[in-house]
């Protein structure tokens, strides 16, 4: 099986405080720098493509202490050597000609490793804080592609003008062009109707938050149905907070208790700020419009995807995805280093030991057939 046909995995950057669960239970993992390297250094050596990072300006929910996205993500590229790091972008703070300068200056400093994750903004206080203004929920849409058909504008042609709603631009040529051809990758985050249909014309990728298989179909065949009818092709990257032990019994225990020791009071005020994500949207749907209080102790719904048990069952699940049309696994852990490690060691070989039986049992029957 080629490299290209593999499901690839990434796995979330701590540059905010607070680990990936908003509880008390004790989580090995640090937001400094010197943790983030060893860790980008043993995802790279442990099968990660991708690493994302996060873009937060203020929190008030227990993420509060928070690196910046672009910086933390050129820290990151100097001290590894093939791992990619995707930088989160908020349009609003940034403008599309300084990301399209900075990311493509990152990219000659780094071989082409840079990668970009728009956001559009679900956390209103945040946004009141720095000043700036808060569009409505499918406005932030209409800005987020206006501003990623900027970049790929911008990153790909001499001379480029742009009449939009939010940005205008009048022969605007870049030098130096990124190093990456056509461009730099462009990833997304959100799942509302706006956010699927934004993926569906102009992403690269689409990021989602966790979620049970049949519900990651639905996703997936809506986008690909449309970005066919647009003549554009979107790969997909699903959340999940991994839990692997030798046991499920261990695993489900784990979970257990990051649940009993969730914050409450930080998970409620998360869940009040989330309010301004898909439920605020036309159709009442997205990301956290259904979260169940469980589901809201990990920020992204990541137990939902259920990658909690033994090595053997996650990896099945891990197929179960791939088969419906996920393309890559965002990950995030408990205590980052070691549980990369123990994915690297036991997990990812079960996954593609399981994808080279598969490929071959499809040879068979394409021959039989
Ligand atoms: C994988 C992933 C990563 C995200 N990273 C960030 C981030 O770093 N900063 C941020 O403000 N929002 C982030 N978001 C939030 C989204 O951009 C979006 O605002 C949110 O998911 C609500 O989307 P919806 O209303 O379309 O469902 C992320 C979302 C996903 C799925």
């Amino acid at each position: 099986m080629s490299k290209q046909q593999e499901i690839k995995f990434a796995y979330w950057v701590p540059n905010v405080s607070g680990g990936f669960v908003v509880s008390t239970i004790e989580q090995r993992t640090d937001w400094s720098y010197d943790y983030n390297v060893r860790l980008a250094q043993a995802a790279e050596k442990n099968g990660f493509e991708y690493a994302l990072t996060q873009i937060r300006f203020t929190a008030g929910y227990g993420a509060e202490y928070q690196h910046e996205s672009v910086s933390f993500s050129h820290a990151l590229l100097a001290k590894t050597t093939h791992l990619k790091v995707i930088a989160a972008i908020l349009p609003g703070p940034w403008k599309p000609v300084l990301a399209a300068k900075q990311l493509a200056t990152i990219d000659y400093l780094t071989q082409g490793r840079i990668a970009i994750n728009v956001v559009s903004g679900w956390f209103r206080g945040e946004f009141d804080a720095i000043g700036e203004p808060w569009p409505e929920h499918d406005q932030r849409y209409v800005r987020s592609e206006e501003f990623i058909r900027c970049l790929k504008g911008i990153w790909s042609t001499d001379q480029f003008s742009f009449d939009g709603k939010y940005y205008q631009f009048k022969q605007y040529t870049l030098k130096p062009k990124p190093l990456q051809q056509p461009h730099i990758e462009v990833f997304q985050g959100g799942s509302s109707r706006a956010a699927r249909d934004m993926a569906a014309r102009v992403s690269d990728w689409y990021f989602t938050n966790g979620n049970s298989v049949a519900e990651i179909k639905k996703q997936v065949d809506d986008i690909r149905e449309k970005a066919q009818l647009n003549q554009h092709q979107v790969k997909i990257g699903v959340n999940a907070f991994i839990i692997a032990r030798d046991t499920a019994l261990e695993a489900q225990a784990v979970l257990q208790d990051i649940i009993d020791h969730a914050n409450i009071p930080a998970v409620h005020a998360f869940g009040e700020a989330t309010r301004e994500a898909g439920a605020a949207s036309k159709e009442g749907e997205g990301n956290w419009a259904k979260s169940s209080f469980e589901d809201l102790v990990q920020y992204n719904d990541g137990f939902k995807t259920n990658l909690i048990g033994t090595p053997q069952q996650i990896a099945e699940r891990i197929i179960e995805l791939k088969q419906v049309g996920v393309d890559l696994i965002l990950s995030g852990f408990l205590h980052c280093i070691e549980e990369v490690e123990y994915f690297g060691e036991k997990v990812l070989p079960l996954v593609r030991a399981l994808e080279n039986a598969q490929a071959q049992s499809s040879a068979i029957s394409e021959k039989l057939a």
